[in-house]
């Protein structure tokens, strides 16, 4: 027998949100299927900075709040995004006395239902022009922005950029944004990714550890290039994103580093000098275009290009916590041929999360005669056990799985063979759940 309802969530609840999420056929049609994230040409995101460096220059060396060189630089990224063939909103607010501005850009399509959100501070301190701090962030996210319009993606998520106000004043203009969202519209964001220092001269390379999803599709990408991360531990809620998580919406982000001292161990990872801090023109005169390590700006802006197509296209994945589970027991021959379990995802649309749980429940007298795998829809083997243990009693395990290479719907088997003889058992549960 072959059991496999999502539980937990039940069943007809399940395929609502499933529905409701825009995950079925209806809802996604009009969308690509997933396509490569391209490379974000650094001598564009560095125009930017250079820009801004001017819009800074000609008003007084910063571009803060309520001075001149704010709203000129919200100006600036507008005239792009406009050009570009999105939907800017200026939202405006008062803070101490002075307008602020929020610059919104939606990027026309996408499932409303089911929003991906990517913003910056564009905010400077009064005390310098603000370019690492953060006109990286804001010029690294205009040119993924720019990024999408000329590749014309058609992701199955609608797909909105911000950048915020005030935030040096105390992340007024995020708040704002957020705390005048009506609740039915926070609900449809499903993801808000921050970017707030990524070209530091002295850079580490820190990912936020929020939303697992979000966190692992960083990890993946800076993985791919063989470059170790650290969690960002230099203040939560000290930038953009503190406001969306409290409000309930998933959040992640890179950070390069700020006054913080770069350990020699990090030096010994990451290159460049111990002793100092990642950031020394922190909040100074001296965060100008020369305050800035191209490399770590490079990848970093790459590796937003990479969250934003994985995390809007065709990756879709039901709502946090579902599982599908066979708990048909199944023998296990002794020293014999290979069995299976089987467990059927319906209703996913894309593919299978980077962090894909496989519950397992054998029970057996010597784990050390057993090989397990999971097998993929494609036939894709995924080695979870194999032969270690000794003598030790079943395995009752969840093992994490990176299947993002995998479409999710389709037959997902767990594969046990025994391969010694004497001790025997069965298979007890087999599960997969959606992170
Ligand atoms: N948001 C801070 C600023 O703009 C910088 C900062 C400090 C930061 N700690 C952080 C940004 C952690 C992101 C994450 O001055
Ligand atoms: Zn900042
Ligand atoms: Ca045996």
């Amino acid at each position: 027998m072959n059991i496999s309802v999502p539980r937990r969530v039940t069943a007809a609840a399940a395929l609502a949100a499933l529905a409701l999420g825009g995950l079925t056929g209806t809802a996604s049609a009009g969308s690509q299927a997933a396509v490569a994230a391209p490379d974000i040409p650094l001598a564009n995101v560095k125009q930017h900075l250079a820009d801004l460096q001017s819009i800074a220059t000609a008003n007084g060396g910063n571009r803060a709040h309520g001075r001149t060189g704010y709203k000129a630089s919200i100006d600036f990224v507008k005239a792009k995004l406009d050009a570009a063939g999105y939907t800017t909103t200026l939202q405006t607010f008062t803070s101490s006395g002075a307008t602020g501005y929020n610059l919104i850009a939606d990027w026309p399509g996408g499932d409303p239902n089911q929003v991906l959100m990517a913003g910056s501070h564009l905010d400077s301190v009064t005390s310098g022009p603000g370019i690492n701090d953060n006109g990286s962030g804001s010029a690294a996210t205009l040119e993924t922005a720019l990024a999408v319009s000329r590749a014309q993606l058609q992701p199955t998520k609608h797909l909105r950029f911000g950048w915020w106000g005030a935030e040096e004043l105390g992340l007024i203009g995020s708040k704002y944004y957020v705390n005048n969202l009506p609740a039915s519209e926070r609900s449809k964001i499903s993801g808000y990714l921050n970017f707030d220092m990524i070209g530091s001269p002295n850079p580490g390379y820190f990912v936020y550890d929020d939303d697992p999803t979000i966190e692992q599709t960083f990890k993946d990408y800076y993985a791919g290039l063989g470059i170790p991360t650290e969690i960002e531990t230099e203040g939560d809620g000290r930038s953009d994103h503190a406001p969306f998580k409290n409000a309930g919406i998933p959040v992640g982000g890179l950070f390069s580093g700020a006054d913080y001292t770069k350990t020699a161990a990090q030096a010994q990872k990451w290159g460049g000098t111990s002793g100092q801090a990642f950031d020394r023109c922190y909040h100074s005169s001296c965060d100008t275009t020369a305050n800035i390590n191209d490399t770590a700006l490079d990848r970093n802006a790459d590796a937003i290009a990479y969250a934003i197509w994985n995390l809007s296209t065709g990756t879709t994945t039901p709502p946090t916590g579902t599982v599908f589970e066979n708990t048909a027991d199944v023998s296990v021959p002794d020293n014999g041929a290979a069995v299976t379990s089987t467990v059927n995802v319906t209703g996913v649309t894309g593919n299978a999360p980077s962090t894909l749980k496989v519950g397992v429940n054998i029970v057996h007298t010597y784990i050390g005669d057993l090989v397990v795998d999971l097998i993929a829809p494609d036939g894709s083997v995924y080695n979870l056990h194999n032969r270690s243990g000794g003598s030790a009693d079943n395995i009752n395990q969840t093992y994490t799985v990176n299947a993002s290479s995998e479409v999710a719907n389709g037959a997902w088997k767990l594969r046990v063979q025994d391969k010694a003889s004497v001790d025997t058992g069965y298979v007890n549960s087999f599960k997969l759940t959606f992170p």
